[in-house]
């Protein structure tokens, strides 16, 4: 279905913007809470409350997700992400997935979690179908994982990782958020984990997002400055792009590696000729890019007694909004940048 000349549709099945990307990944915010209170995630006077502001009726149910789901899926997406906030905090979230998965035909479900609660959901996710897992991992010293995240739990999030691997997920990625003077002196010890574990380890631009975002010049570090810095340990022999790779490009530590090194440069090389995201906040606002913050409300159309007709229509504008890309170094360089949205509600 094409709904006018040159406008977005379902081209056989293919789902695909104004600018020939195909759109097959939908990223679920389920909720905007989280146990962690990560320093570049929550402002101060969060930092002792509650993280997550929303009501449990602004919140997308789970029938409502799953409606929409479905609905993507007959469009073209065959891909999806679970995120958050901490998607593992939402009540009942293993049922949900169990419905999730039994939607089909979907490629694959992933989630990215901060793996406190990993421990105890790992072997059920792999159950459930959900078979690749992304953690967030800033430091792997324990009083700075404190310090940046607000929770003295490193040693709960490593069982967590512990834990995914032997539950057989794979790929286990690890996301480090590379933040200069705070803890860019363990590059060097992030990488050395892609030698010893089956881990791909990724390192991730640090980006001017959220209300508190603790992000200025400083302590942006670009990943050429960061690939130059890991490639002292080692050759970094590139590897093919994998399906499940995304935006990151990979590469191994030459000698013996276990696992994997990613790098994710949204900054210094944006890769939004080749997005391919749709993302739902958890209170059901479409967000075609993760740096623009204009968004489709899908919640109204949900509420309003609409027809899978009505949520198609409403998924199409929100593709049809998809910007060609973000300008952000250039806006930066100008202007010093300014920061969007909550990362608790969009989820990365
Ligand atoms: N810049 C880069 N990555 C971020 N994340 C959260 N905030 C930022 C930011 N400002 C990461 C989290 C998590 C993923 C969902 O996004 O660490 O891995
Ligand atoms: Fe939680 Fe993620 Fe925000 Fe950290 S960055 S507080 S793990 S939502």
């Amino acid at each position: 279905m094409n709904t006018h000349n040159g406008g977005p549709g379902t081209e056989g099945e293919a789902l695909t913007d104004l600018f020939s990307r195909t759109i097959s990944y939908l990223r679920l915010s389920l909720t905007d809470r989280c146990n962690l209170r990560c320093m570049y995630c929550v402002t101060e006077e969060e930092k002792n409350g509650c993280l997550g502001k929303l009501a449990h009726d602004e919140l997308l149910t789970y029938e409502e997700l799953l409606r929409v789901v479905r609905v993507a899926v007959e469009m073209g997406i065959s891909k999806l992400r679970l995120t958050g906030g901490e998607p593992l905090v939402r009540r009942d979230i293993m049922s949900f997935i169990r419905r999730l998965a039994d939607i089909g035909p979907l490629d694959d479900i992933r989630i990215t979690t901060n793996g406190v609660l990993l421990e105890r959901f790992a072997a059920g996710l792999v159950e459930a179908g959900v078979t690749k897992v992304n953690i967030s991992l800033d430091s792997l010293r324990r009083e700075r994982f404190a310090d940046i995240t607000g929770v003295d739990c490193f040693d709960r999030v490593w069982r967590g990782i512990e834990t995914a691997l032997a539950a057989g997920f794979s790929p286990v990625k690890i996301n480090m958020v590379v933040m200069r003077g705070i803890n860019d002196d363990e590059l060097e010890d992030f990488a050395g984990l892609s030698r010893r574990m089956p881990l791909q380890v990724r390192f991730i631009e640090f980006m001017p997002i959220g209300t508190s975002s603790r992000w200025n010049r400083d302590t942006y570090m670009a990943t050429d400055e960061i690939m130059a810095r890991i490639g002292r340990l080692g050759e970094l022999v590139p590897l093919q792009r994998g399906r499940a790779d995304g935006p990151a490009r990979v590469y191994r530590l030459a000698g013996d590696s276990a696992g994997s090194l990613g790098f994710i440069s949204p900054i210094s090389h944006h890769f939004c000729d080749r997005c391919n995201r749709l993302r739902l906040t958890s209170e059901g606002m479409l967000r075609s890019c993760l740096l623009h913050d204009e968004e489709t409300d899908l919640r109204s159309v949900l509420r309003s007694g609409c027809t899978d007709q009505d949520i198609r229509e409403t998924l199409l504008t929100a593709i049809r909004n998809k910007p060609r890309g973000h300008q952000m170094e250039e806006r930066l360089r100008e202007r010093g940048g300014d920061c969007h949205g909550r990362m608790s509600r969009i989820g990365g």
